[in-house]
């Protein structure tokens, strides 16, 4: 399952991105945490200190290692040059699963112990101005869209990825690439404008989208985003004792965490779990080839000087029946 957090900044979502994690790690699940924010603090979040977080592997500057392991022995993909971040896998290249290693996970990922288990964490490396752009090159959330694109992924395992509601995730298609969204809204004017732009994107591509409130205080709270978020609004959560603790560097156990918090995370996990039901392989493979061939047109074949639709290959699909090659 791929679960994404989304919002304003500030809303909340490496909180509640840190909350939902620890909640699956707890109940045994393994996952995957990807830190794909402008600002890189889920590592701090699940517990590790400034040095710790610092010295995480960003994936941004393992891009090359990424493709060329991905491509694999893909005919379609000729070099690692040539393989932008929406270049979708075919016949030959090698796909990736949650559980089990690889050279990706060797080289990005980084195992945080949390209660009950670890989590495997993978970061982007801090954003600079140049990431932002629309049509950039070496874009650090392309790292994490060639993983999810090479993915096959079931159930009860979880990837969580805590990301901006920007532009350069519009832009590259990686907003469509989850089971679902949780959009992170407190309950302001701001908060719910992003939720409605992110509707607005999410329409048109089947992207399933739940709003979490936070940082909500009580009924009038609750009142307006029920009035601009309608039935998307799936649960709220209100100020937190044990995240405030957390941020003070004195993580309580999590079993001591706020009883409406946890049931806050065990509806969330359900909402997940059963989108997995209205997963569809074959709209996911097809909307891969609609972005990569939407990059290309934008920018990439100028760049890499060659016909990037060609490396669409027409009788691939990704899907849980393929044979993972790692
Ligand atoms: N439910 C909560 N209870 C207590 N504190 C909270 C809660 N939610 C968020 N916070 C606090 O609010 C601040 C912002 O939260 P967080 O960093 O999770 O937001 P964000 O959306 O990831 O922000 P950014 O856009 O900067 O990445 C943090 O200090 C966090 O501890
Ligand atoms: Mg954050």
């Amino acid at each position: 399952m791929k679960i994404a957090f989304v919002g304003k900044g500030g809303s909340g979502k490496t909180t509640l991105s840190s909350l939902f994690v620890r909640h699956l790690v707890a109940g045994g699940a393994p996952v995957i945490a990807v830190d794909a924010d402008i600002n890189q603090h889920l590592g701090p979040a699940l517990g590790l200190d400034e040095a710790e977080a610092a010295a995480l592997p960003a994936m941004g500057d393992r891009l090359p290692l990424i493709k060329d392991f991905l491509r694999g022995s893909n005919p379609r993909v000729a070099s690692a040059e040539t393989m932008i971040k929406t270049t979708p896998p075919g016949e030959g290249s090698r796909l990736l699963r949650v559980r089990g290693d690889n050279p990706v996970y060797d080289a990005c990922a980084r195992p945080v112990e949390l209660d009950g288990g670890a989590v495997r964490l993978m970061v982007t490396g801090p954003f600079t101005d140049a990431d932002l752009g629309v049509s950039c090159y070496h874009s650090k959330t392309g790292a994490v869209e060639l993983y999810l694109n090479h993915l096959v992924d079931g159930r009860d395992e979880y990837v969580v990825v805590d990301m901006t509601a920007g532009s350069d995730s519009f832009a590259s298609g990686l907003f469509t690439r989850f089971d679902l969204t949780f959009l992170v809204a407190e309950p302001t004017r701001k908060g719910v404008s992003v939720y409605r732009q992110y509707k607005e994107y999410a329409r048109d591509f089947g992207v399933q989208l739940k709003v979490v409130g936070n940082k909500v205080q009580g009924q009038d709270d609750l009142d307006f985003l029920r009035a601009e978020a309608g039935d998307d609004l799936l649960v709220t959560v209100g100020h937190s004792d044990w995240v405030r603790a957390m941020e003070k560097g004195r993580p309580p156990r999590f079993e001591l965490l706020e009883d409406t918090n946890r049931q806050a995370l065990r509806l969330l996990r359900k909402t997940a779990d059963a989108a997995y039901d209205r997963r569809d392989w074959e709209r996911y493979t097809r909307q891969m080839a609609h972005f990569h061939l939407r990059n290309a047109e934008a920018w990439g074949n100028e760049r890499t000087g060659t016909d990037l639709a060609a490396q669409i290959d027409p009788g691939f699909v990704l899907g849980e029946t393929l044979a993972a090659t790692v």
